[in-house]
């Protein structure tokens, strides 16, 4: 009998394979005033290596002068242990950026350019077409190398500056990228404007446009939706999702801008949800309560804050003498 009713509704993961992508040392650092000494952003991405993710984007090869926090790109890049299994990711913007990234064994170009014409202007200082030219080169030199390009579509539901982007926009400038060949596709919800129906929407057009190029959903928290967007993409077909530890993040150049979705929060409602994310929450939780130590102030993450589900607490020191007038109520009254 048809009821109409999902047979494997979004909150029943029935061990279905859903891949997180670490962004904290990237989308998180960058908007950090600190800089966080290069031996400790090695160490983290080791401790992260050990938890179970499918991909760490572990810095970006931008110029120093944008983002100062980054500059010590090659250095991490090189000294991270690596994990088989794991691919190890950077930002390029540009073609300096992709010669250093290669020069540093990056596993991972990812290019960014924004869908957004605005906002490609201001993080970028290039009109998309400028962008979109210098990248192509940029995928070619990489292509050369052996080396897999991914492409991060900024903005890609809604501008700060210009408010919604068409969903031809986004699937044209992507279409470009996926005739040029590469590996995958990243929708970013750069300022947190995405919402689950249109999640839905732009999800099913490019999985079933482009059933075998690599797609993530990259969301910011900013408007709270992190989560629902998460899930919405998931019923529509999404299998991998960017994540920051302690939700940290955002990008210095995106007016209003805050932390991508926490990175233990989305593994610990899946798990719940009998999704298989093949990450150690344990292990992720005690890496992401080092970050306030590295950063210097508190972060989003609820779950680092109030433990898992069913870390419980002990009862209060006087619970017996509670209980026992409780139960001495009971032998008055029969
Ligand atoms: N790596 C290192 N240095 C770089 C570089 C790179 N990828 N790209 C540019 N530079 C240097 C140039 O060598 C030049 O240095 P100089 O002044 O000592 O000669 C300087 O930066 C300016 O170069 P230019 O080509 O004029 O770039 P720009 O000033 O127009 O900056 C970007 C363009 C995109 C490279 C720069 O703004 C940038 O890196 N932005 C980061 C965007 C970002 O990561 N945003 C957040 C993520 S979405
Ligand atoms: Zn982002």
């Amino acid at each position: 009998m048809n009821t109409g009713m999902n047979k494997n509704p979004v909150w029943f993961g029935a061990g279905r394979r859903i891949h997180l992508q670490e962004v904290g040392t990237r989308d998180g650092l960058q908007a950090e005033c600190a800089f966080v000494p290069t031996e400790d952003k090695i160490a983290l991405v080791n401790e992260l290596s050990a938890t179970g993710l499918s991909k760490i984007e572990v810095t970006s090869f931008t110029s120093p002068t944008a983002i100062p926090a980054l500059r010590d790109a090659e250095i991490v890049m090189r000294e991270i242990a690596r994990r088989p299994g794991v691919v190890y990711s950077a930002l390029v913007p540009n073609m300096r950026g992709a010669e250093r990234a290669i020069e540093a064994r990056t596993d991972e170009l990812n290019l960014v350019m924004s869908a957004s014409e605005t906002h490609n202007l201001a993080n970028l200082r290039m009109t998309r077409a400028q962008s979109f030219d210098a990248l192509s080169q940029v995928a070619r030199l990489a292509q050369d190398q052996g080396v897999a390009v991914n492409v991060s579509l900024s903005c890609s539901f809604g501008c700060p500056m210009e408010g919604d982007v068409s969903e031809s926009a986004v699937l044209g400038w992507a279409q470009r990228f996926v005739d040029l060949g590469v590996h995958g596709i990243t929708l970013c919800d750069t300022t947190g404007m995405a919402y689950p129906g249109q999640v839905a929407a732009l999800t099913r057009a490019t999985r079933l446009r482009w059933p075998h190029t690599e797609l993530t959903l990259h969301f910011h928290n900013t408007r709270g939706m992190g989560l629902a967007n998460v899930l919405a993409g998931i019923d529509a077909g999404a299998d991998r999702f960017d994540a920051s530890l302690g939700g940290i993040g955002g990008c210095p150049y995106a007016p209003g801008a805050t932390g991508n979705v926490c990175t233990e929060e989305i593994v610990h409602a899946l798990q719940l949800m009998d999704y298989d994310t093949g990450v150690d929450l344990a292990r992720l939780i005690a890496a992401s309560q080092r970050l306030p130590g590295l950063i210097g102030h508190d972060m989003p993450s609820q779950i680092t804050k109030a433990g898992r589900r069913l870390d419980l607490h002990p009862v209060p020191a006087d619970f017996n003498t509670i209980r026992a007038r409780a139960l001495a109520r009971d032998t008055v009254t029969h």
